[in-house]
């Protein structure tokens, strides 16, 4: 049996065999998409040509210390194809993301993607989004308006993420509150709700934006679901 490290290995190398010779590629954050450019990094040293959008600082390290030329999103028309992790992922490849806090970029680079591809083990595959809380990255200016706002609305505790005691800041210097609604029964309701309060600067739903995921088990089957409205 693979341990959750070695899946992510797994799915990892797997999203590295669809770089094509030069391509322009997205590249996620998280433990998942580590793996993801390890393996990358392994298919430049042999030779494959192509370059990387980062979608976070650490992302843009990792890149770096693996000898993958590095790209910024104002540089480039499209992405070939995107490559990130989730925090949970449906039948329908719908997500919850920004477990790292690295949301904001994540969805930008995955809007500009032509292919948009996620890896996951299998604990993140899940029948309804929402047992994992649902991050939102808010500008610090007067963000407990926004916490209240969504508390009074859905009846529940909405947490100020913390850091060593601080607030977390993301790369963008901003918030993350999350948001524990257990069952999310009309994603696309819920993410209106989020988008419509003034200081939201984006919620971790990814709707209708992945084509594909690669799902890794224990048994190391790796399982490929596809979005059939793409
Ligand atoms: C980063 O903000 C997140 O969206 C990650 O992509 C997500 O949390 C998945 O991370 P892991 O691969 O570490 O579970």
């Amino acid at each position: 049996m693979l341990t959750p490290d070695q899946i992510k290995e797994k799915v990892g190398w797997a999203a590295a065999q669809l770089v094509k010779e030069g391509m322009t590629i997205g590249a996620g954050t998280g433990s998942t998409a580590f793996w993801f450019i390890q393996a990358l990094g392994m298919r430049v040293k042999e030779g494959l040509q192509c370059r990387a959008v980062p979608t976070s600082a650490h992302t843009h390290e990792l890149l770096t210390m693996q000898n993958i030329p590095v790209v910024q999103l104002n540089d480039v028309d499209k992405l070939d194809l995107v490559v990130d992790g989730a925090d949970e992922i449906d039948e329908e490849l719908q997500l919850i993301k920004g477990g790292g806090g690295a949301l904001l970029r994540e969805k930008m680079v995955a809007f500009a993607g032509i292919q948009y591809v996620i890896i996951a083990d299998n604990s993140k595959l899940v029948q309804q989004l929402g047992s994992f809380p649902l991050p939102i990255e808010v500008i610090p200016y007067g963000f407990r308006q926004v916490q209240r706002c969504i508390e009074n609305k859905y009846g529940i505790k909405v947490s100020l993420r913390v850091k060593t005691g601080q607030p977390f800041l993301t790369d963008n210097h901003n918030y993350i509150l999350d948001i524990s609604l257990n069952q999310i029964h009309d994603l696309k309701a819920v993410q209106a709700f989020l988008k419509s309060i003034p200081g939201v600067v984006e919620d971790g739903l990814f709707l209708d934006m992945a084509q594909e995921a690669i799902i890794g088990y224990p048994n190391g089957e790796l399982r490929l679901l596809k979005n059939k409205s793409h």
